[in-house]
């Protein structure tokens, strides 16, 4: 059953350079700085951004059923991708030894080897890691899916044991990325800290409407986008000459790679049992493009912050809109779109709109950047306020 509520346009990307876009969907959403005072109880505390037009509970009851019917089957094949904790690496075993004589010279040796590594890049990784560190919102967005949500906060359902799982492997990744940034001396750790707070208290909104199919395409989409991003902050830390950081990242992306694996099984199976079903969703969550997580991003300071953050990632090729097209046709081959038989009219034109699609993203990408008129600096907080090219 769909709910809509007001609706307030605005625009908010949905992947680098997205805004240039003309088939680029609007999303409803206010923007305000939060005037409230320490100790100030008059005024309830409101986020800096707010979602007003959201849709819910889009998926017909009766396909719940669906879910639960796979339940053994999510079990045998969904969790054995998540790793033993017992075997698992922790954020410990890549930074200095607080416990060790050795601390106070590992730390230096760290400085030491972030050194030459330039602002720009600390901008993406902090953006990187404020992405990491929303991870409570994640965690809610899986638990609002009708079927598969931990009903109790500690369901035995496999589902559920999968996302408690998935959660406790993800909360590694901002806790790594946090210490080794607090670490280096390089960025203004209270700005990021302030970021995260803003962001946790504003939320996502991915538009999944509580509806599972949505919601494991998107998150399909966003596992393999950040195995791409942190694979290329690996890259480019080691080619700054930071082994350890390119190790660091390349460990998580590893990870997100894992996560990726089991998500598009899932959509997989829901291709399976439901073709139809399974291809208007993701032509659905296609035409409304897939939002970044951390979209909602804010600093205090600069209202621009996720697009400049993005613009950055562009620039250094760490995430970027080809790679916006190059994921879709990736997940399209992977759950064989082209070869679905038996669809209706509605269900064929949904899977001749996602085949011809990522050409079409790439071709845009082209004529947008062809337009683009040279960089220009922008101050980042997160840095002190020093200015990064664009
Ligand atoms: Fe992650
Ligand atoms: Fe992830």
């Amino acid at each position: 059953m769909a709910l809509r509520v007001s609706f307030i346009p605005n625009k908010i990307p949905a992947f680098p350079g997205s805004d240039l876009r003309s088939h680029r969907v609007s999303m409803a959403s206010t923007l305000h700085s939060p005037s409230i005072e320490v100790g100030d109880v008059r005024k309830p505390f409101s986020p800096p951004r707010e979602v007003h037009a959201q849709v819910i509970h889009s998926m017909p009851r009766e396909k719940i059923e669906i879910f639960d019917s796979l339940r053994d089957w999510a079990k045998n094949n969904i969790l054995v991708h998540l790793k033993q904790v017992e075997k698992s690496w922790q954020p410990t075993d890549f930074l200095p030894d607080s416990a060790s004589d050795g601390f106070h010279e590992q730390v230096k040796e760290l400085r030491e080897r972030c050194k030459e590594i330039p602002d720009e890049y600390f901008v993406v990784l902090v953006g990187d890691m404020i992405t990491e560190e929303a991870l409570p919102t994640y965690q809610t967005m899986i638990n609002t899916l009708d079927g598969v949500r931990d009903e109790t906060g500690a369901s035995p359902s496999p589902w559920a044991i999968w996302t408690r799982a998935w959660t406790a492997e993800e909360n590694r990744h901002g806790d790594l990325l946090n210490r080794y940034l607090y670490l280096s001396g390089r960025v203004d750790m209270r700005q990021i800290e302030k970021t995260i707070q803003y962001l946790i208290g504003s939320g996502m909104d991915p538009r999944t409407e509580n509806n599972p199919y949505l919601g494991f395409i998107y998150t399909s989409f966003q596992e393999r986008a950040t195995f791409i991003s942190h694979g290329n902050t690996a890259r480019l830390a080691k080619e700054h000459g930071d082994l350890k950081l390119a190790q660091i990242c390349g460990t998580i992306a590893a990870d997100e790679k894992r996560h990726e694996t089991a998500y598009t099984k899932i959509v997989e199976k829901l291709f399976e049992v439901d073709p139809d079903g399974t291809v208007l969703g993701l032509a659905d969550m296609m035409k409304k493009k897939i939002s970044m997580p951390a979209h909602l991003m804010y600093d205090g300071k600069d209202d621009d912050l996720f697009q400049h953050f993005s613009a950055v990632a562009q620039r250094l090729g760490v995430y970027t809109a080809k790679d916006y097209a190059d994921i879709l046709e990736f997940l399209v081959g992977r759950w064989e779109v082209e070869k679905l038989t038996g669809l209706s009219g509605e269900g064929r034109r949904a899977q001749d709109y996602v085949c011809g699609l990522p050409p079409r993203i790439r071709r845009l990408e082209e004529r947008a950047q062809a337009r683009k008129q040279g960089v220009s600096p922008v101050p980042f907080s997160w840095l002190f306020g020093r200015e990064i090219m664009l």
